[in-house]
């Protein structure tokens, strides 16, 4: 485990415990920015309650002593299946933002999501990554504009595209619209520099308006092809909820889809992830590996999501809230604690490896 920070933190042992010391510590406007969903916030309480309601089969007598956690996602082989997932913003919360999330995946050998709304450029977060790099696209309404954005993460080394599709407007964010969500003076999303109109800076929309500038409302599966004529990456969509589009997604020839409801932010009401993900993987049925984010906050999270169907899964907001409470010691704390949790799992089902876990642990 890494060695943290002397005082408080040694008494965080969980990820709840690290959102309760964040939000002593954020700004009202950073804690609500983060922690919020769409709405009434229904989707938000599900992705976590559904996990709650899996329940879970112990193994008796099976030797665990040896314990398999890696995972191969498109070439590459992780030291355990779960990746950062991509987040606006990070200077919001932590002074060094994106470079102190980056040393913290680097100390834990976690794979970072860049998102194209960071508030560090990816060429920046590259110089210090020593651990795997992946980019979030929200394609922009200039293609031009969005293919040097695409090349300038490849050049930067990003080894994945991840193409968010759930988002073509945002959802409804009450909290954020009351307290006029705008980032602080001296942050900006370098990506995006020369895009801004109508003094947006962020991405939320006018005051009264539904459609932001720097996403694209016009995004449909004919773009994604476009991507795939040029990029030099795997490409996955990020976003995916239905088998139907899962299959769209297969013959439209990307590499592989996130299972996510974007952290219940965009549309109230949609399900929980962890109980769309069962019938994508199966339509899937192993033809390209299905990673899946939204809610997962213990280890029994993880070996629930691998069991019904995933390769691999997302968290956003608990490392979100590491590096509130400790910049990078706090992100790979985090990361550290979900992993142990989640071997601890494996090791309390019998599972010996990721690659043999399937739903014989679930009751
Ligand atoms: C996000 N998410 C997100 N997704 C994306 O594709 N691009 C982005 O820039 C962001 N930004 C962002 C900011 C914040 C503060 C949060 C909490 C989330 C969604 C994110 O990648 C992921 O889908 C969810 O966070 C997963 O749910 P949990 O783990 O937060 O429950
Ligand atoms: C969010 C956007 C920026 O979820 O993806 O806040």
């Amino acid at each position: 485990m890494t060695p943290l920070s002397p005082n408080r933190d040694s008494e965080l042992v969980c990820l709840a415990d690290y959102e309760a010391l964040a939000r002593e510590r954020l700004s009202l406007l950073a804690y609500e920015y983060v922690s919020g969903g769409a709405s009434d916030e229904v989707t938000l309480r599900w992705n976590e309650e559904a996990f709650h309601k899996i329940r879970l089969r112990q193994k008796i007598l099976t030797d665990v002593s040896n314990l398999d956690t890696r995972v191969t996602l498109f070439g590459e082989t992780l030291p355990y299946p779960i990746v950062l997932a991509p987040a606006a913003y990070h200077r919001l919360l932590h002074r060094d933002g994106e470079l102190a999330t980056a040393r913290g995946a680097n100390a834990v050998g976690a794979t970072l999501v860049v998102s194209t709304m960071a508030t560090t450029s990816v060429e920046e977060i590259a110089a210090v990554s020593s651990a795997p790099l992946w980019f979030q696209l929200y394609v922009q309404p200039d293609r031009g504009f969005t293919k040097s954005l695409v090349q300038r993460a490849e050049d930067a080394g990003c080894r994945v595209l991840c193409v968010t599709v759930d988002t073509p407007v945002i959802g409804t964010r009450n909290r954020e619209m009351r307290l006029q969500f705008a980032l602080p003076e001296g942050l900006d999303r370098p990506h995006l520099r020369g895009l801004e109109k109508h003094g947006e800076t962020t991405h939320r929309p006018r005051e009264g308006e539904i459609y932001s500038s720097t996403l694209d409302p016009s995004l449909t599966w004919k773009d994604i092809e476009w991507l795939l004529s040029w990029a030099r990456v795997p490409v996955i969509l990020k976003g995916v909820s239905h088998p139907d589009d899962a299959e769209k997604a297969i013959k439209t020839g990307v590499s592989g889809i996130i299972v996510s409801n974007h952290g219940a932010r965009n549309l109230d009401t949609v399900p929980a992830t962890i109980e769309v993900l069962p019938a994508v993987a199966e339509r899937v049925a192993g033809r390209m590996p299905v990673l899946m984010d939204g809610g997962i906050r213990r280890g029994t999270d993880v070996l629930k999501a691998i069991a019904l169907g995933a390769d691999a899964v997302l968290i956003g907001r608990p490392y979100l809230y590491g590096l509130a409470v400790a910049g990078a010691a706090g992100v790979a704390r985090v990361v550290d604690i979900l992993r142990a949790e989640f071997a601890m799992a494996m090791a309390l089902t019998g599972t010996t490896s990721v690659a043999s876990l399937n739903a014989s642990v679930l009751w």
